[in-house]
């Protein structure tokens, strides 16, 4: 173990921009703390990866995340969280060189907001077909409300329409329609549905647009911030790790040029990332 307990920045990790959506409330929500955001946009999309593989390419990520210094990375990203974070937080952290970094996921603190939010326990997900298969989200929500009914549905096509720029197009519209009208052919009393990929927030207004009224649906950004907030309120010791200089680097797999670019209309601010490279 290190004798020192290493001080640093959040470390935030997607597969590629998804995450942004994520780091976006984080800032607004704990705007003092530093963040290292890391996008393996390179091999992305993690969505239809095997288990082993999105295990392996997170955990990498993590490491990476680690050896720049982070105490504590946030996987914001459904689809390692569900895939990946039991493994790395049973497995892999205890016997690493500083067990005391922490990493956490999405999905818990999403099935414990959901209780708040649910007039009638049936609850919808739209995932990637990963997070889908996983059950987590079945899973984690039985385990807090077990009187609850989640119905999943996986939506293959709409992270390539984000990342190809294609959330505002007629495309979207289609194949929004048509996945609400499935989810809710599934199980018609559905009343809060769950936006389970850091990616579909940058379609909500189709989302919203062709989904009934009276179901609320969820973006994660905010849960999991005010799930942040009160984990360092909890646990002190890491808080205290934690550095403060209200900054932000973005590291990406791919060109930075590109993520530079496509990051800036995500947060509608200027962003200027290097490349980081992951074994
Ligand atoms: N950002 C990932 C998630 O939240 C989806 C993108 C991908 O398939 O890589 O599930």
């Amino acid at each position: 173990m290190s004798e020192q307990p290493t001080t640093g920045p959040i470390g935030v990790f997607d597969s590629g921009y998804g995450g942004l959506t994520i780091l976006r409330s984080l800032r607004e929500t704990l705007p003092e703390y530093d963040y290292l955001y890391l996008g393996d946009n390179a091999r992305a999309p993690y969505g239809t990866r095997s288990f082993d593989i999105v295990t392996d390419f997170t955990r990498q990520a993590v490491d990476y995340l680690f050896s720049r210094g982070c105490p504590l990375v946030i996987l914001a990203c459904n689809t390692a969280s569900a895939k990946a974070l039991r493994t790395i937080q049973q497995r892999w952290l205890p016997v690493s060189d500083d067990p005391s970094r922490r990493v956490l996921g999405v999905i818990r603190p999403t099935a414990e907001h959901i209780g708040r939010v649910s007039r009638n326990g049936h609850v919808g997900v739209f995932a990637t077909p990963g997070t889908i298969a996983s059950q987590s989200y079945n899973m984690e929500i039985a385990k807090l409300h077990p009187a609850f009914t989640v119905t999943g549905h996986a939506c293959p096509l709409w992270v390539p329409l984000v990342e190809n720029g294609e959330a505002d197009g007629p495309g979207a519209d289609y194949f929004v329609k048509k996945d609400i009208e499935a989810l809710l052919r599934a199980d018609p009393d559905i009343d809060t549905v769950i936006l389970g990929c850091t990616h579909y927030p940058l379609l909500y207004n189709k989302i919203r647009k062709h989904m009934p009224q009276h179901v609320t649906i969820l973006r994660q950004g905010e849960i999991v911030a005010e799930s942040l907030a009160d984990y360092l309120r909890r646990h002190p010791e890491m808080d205290r790790r934690l550095t403060r200089n209200a900054t932000a680097e973005f590291l990406t797999t791919e060109c930075p040029d590109r993520f530079s670019a496509l990051a800036a209309t995500f947060l509608d601010d200027d962003v200027e990332a290097s490349r980081a490279i992951l074994s």
